[in-house]
């Protein structure tokens, strides 16, 4: 078993199945947003929910935050938003999962849900990130996300094309949901050419108020561009997708991009520039750590979470210097930070020493909730 913790839970009002996995707490309580989505069985929730807690692990460690990885899936029935009153009960029977638990994992937002549901989640537990502001929180993570997808980006064409201006280059923005939306906004004001695609039609107003041209999320994914930018939900680069691919690079904040860890070799041997999810995405978690665990000032969260792009340069340049996949170098990272012992470690009380971080440097903040 490699997960510490993980509960699958009939929710006491909803009925709906409930799993909370708590993959590591060697560098901190676990975090990791909650999400509500459809699938086919409650198995297949609690099969994303563990592959989903571990990237978070990653996420943490390659940030150099002290926390570890968890995750939250509710399995709704169907495609369809629950109503409000049915979203209350599923809320507050997170709410109170999360708190059996006690602190060793705190939820915030993550696909289907926002700051209005952290709220009512925290009616239930106080173990949760990205309330809004007004509640005392620090709002939505999304604009944050992307934001360090951005600074990767830029980094990401400095790499592949000699300059990290973005103006003039092609992207497809397959997902145009919260962080989706923001980074068209972004690359659209940076000069960018875009197209864009999202399953849901309706977000074809959002392509066109960023002048993206609308696309089938098939045609996207395959679209010559400079850079692909998955930003909806994971699995979409496999053994059957990465042939048709005919963008240069993809870095994009989706979780759990690849199907399978080998997935990045055939990238890599098709010469195009992968950058790890677990590197680019981790914006809108380091500006809810700074923020609200670290209590940092706004400007120092945002040049942290600026800082995606120094991480990711950094992994580039390791990559390119050893001869090897970004990911191969990620992994390096993951695994180091994480010490050579698999057994369970303590969870966070301050006592034990800290850990290294990516980086190698040594953090571990005094935690305050
Ligand atoms: N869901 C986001 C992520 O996967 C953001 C997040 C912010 C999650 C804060 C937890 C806490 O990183």
């Amino acid at each position: 078993m490699e997960h510490e913790l993980v509960i699958t839970e009939r929710g006491r009002r909803s009925g709906l199945p409930i799993t909370v996995a708590v993959h590591a707490t060697g560098r901190g309580m676990a975090a990791g947003g909650c999400r509500l989505e459809h699938y086919p069985h409650w198995r297949d929730g609690l099969d994303d929910a563990l592959r989903l807690s571990a990237a978070m692990t990653g996420k943490c460690a390659v940030a150099g935050l002290p926390l570890g990885g968890g995750k939250t899936v509710v399995t709704l029935p169907d495609r369809r938003a629950p109503a409000p009153a049915a979203r209350r009960d599923l809320l507050h029977d997170v709410g109170d999962v999360i708190a059996s638990l006690d602190g060793r994992y705190a939820t915030g937002p993550d696909v289907g849900t926002g700051p209005d549901d952290m709220t009512v989640i925290a009616e239930r537990t106080r173990h949760v990130f990205c309330r809004p502001r007004s509640a005392g929180g620090s709002g939505d993570s999304s604009p944050h996300t992307a934001a360090g997808v951005l600074a990767a980006l830029r980094t990401v064409c400095a790499d592949r094309f000699g300059s990290a201006d973005l103006a003039g280059r092609s992207f497809a923005i397959l997902g145009l949901g919260r962080v989706g939306a923001h980074i068209a906004a972004l690359l659209a004001a940076a000069g960018a050419r875009l197209i864009a695609a999202d399953v849901d039609t309706a977000r074809r107003v959002v392509a066109a108020r960023h002048g993206a041209t609308w696309v089938s999320p098939r045609d996207c994914l395959t679209a010559a561009v400079d850079v692909l930018v998955p930003a909806a939900l994971g699995g979409l680069l496999t053994a059957a997708s990465v042939p048709a691919l005919r963008c240069a690079a993809i870095a994009g904040p989706a979780n759990n991009q690849l199907d399978a860890a080998g997935t990045a070799g055939l990238l890599h041997e098709r010469g195009i520039l992968w950058a790890p999810d677990i590197a680019v995405s981790a914006g809108g978690l380091i500006h809810a750590t700074a923020v609200e665990l670290l209590h940092e000032t706004p400007e120092r969260a945002a040049a942290r979470v600026h800082g995606v792009g120094d991480t990711l340069a950094a992994i580039l340049s390791t990559a390119r210097a050893d001869a090897v996949s970004p990911a191969t170098v990620v992994d390096q990272l993951v695994a180091r930070s994480l010490g050579p012992v698999r057994s369970r470690p303590e969870p966070a009380s301050g006592k034990s020493s800290p850990p290294a971080d990516a980086a190698g440097t040594v953090t571990r903040p005094a935690m305050t909730s």
